[in-house]
């Protein structure tokens, strides 16, 4: 099975084409830049360079999609970019992807997304063009005809994963999480078919990542 991460220079989406590379899958990292591309080569990954929010952009979409049966939309403007990025790189880029997705027939599309995404007018200020980004994406998603995931995880951190998570469609409570366990978290969704059109909120917890998908 061959996989597009997108976004595969970032610090969550270099530890998923990792695990893809582990658990033997072929992976394809969409980058932007061509300073970015040995990182993607040392993970074991073979690079597209793409750029989601230029205009001409889906010719090479088009191409890194090539053979893909998945995408993992793991891309975002970054937490010091400012509004008009959120339109254009956490909604746009990722609805970019599906729609390419969806008119090239590759059915699998799992997407990073974040906790507050389902209601940003509940969140500080700050964070709300962000979230209402983020959740317009999913809703996109969630319309589409693609088989779906949408992970949203906590405030990420870079702490070593412990593989235990606590996950559910609503988890009614803030937290973080470590990169490491949203990517496991990702790489046993993809083999999990039950995760297809769920959408669900994870956080640091006791459950084995895979048995607490199992659960959702
Ligand atoms: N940080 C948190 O606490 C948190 C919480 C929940 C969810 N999330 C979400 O989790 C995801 C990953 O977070 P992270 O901290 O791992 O992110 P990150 O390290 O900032 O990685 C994001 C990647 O997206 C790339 N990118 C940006 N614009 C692009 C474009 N136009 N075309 C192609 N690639 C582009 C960036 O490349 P450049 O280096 O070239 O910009 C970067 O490599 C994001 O979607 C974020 O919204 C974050």
């Amino acid at each position: 099975m061959r996989v597009l991460v997108a976004g595969a220079n970032g610090n969550t989406a270099r530890r998923i084409v990792r695990g893809l590379v582990n658990g033997g899958y072929e992976v394809r990292g969409l980058v932007r830049k061509e300073e970015q591309t040995p990182n993607v080569r040392d993970d074991g990954a073979e690079p597209v360079l793409c750029d989601l929010e230029q205009e001409e952009a889906n010719g090479a979409i088009g191409e890194a999609m090539e053979g893909c049966d998945a995408i993992i939309f793991a891309a975002g403007a970054g937490a010091g970019s400012g509004e008009a990025r959120k339109e254009t790189m956490d909604y746009g880029g990722a609805v970019k992807l599906v729609e390419a997705a969806e008119s090239r027939g590759v059915q699998r599309y799992l997407i990073l997304s974040s906790t507050g995404a389902d209601d940003p007018e509940a969140r500080e200020e700050a964070m709300r063009p962000y979230l209402s980004a983020k959740g317009r994406a999913d809703e996109r998603l969630r319309e589409s005809s693609l088989d779906y995931t949408i992970i949203r995880p906590g405030r990420l951190t870079d702490d070593e994963g412990t593989g235990r998570i606590a996950a559910a469609e609503s988890l009614g409570r803030r937290g973080e999480i470590p990169r490491e366990d949203v990517a496991a978290t990702f790489v046993a969704a993809l083999e999990n078919p039950d995760t297809i059109g769920k959408t669900f909120e994870i956080l640091s917890g006791d459950v084995a990542i895979k048995e607490a998908l199992e659960r959702l």
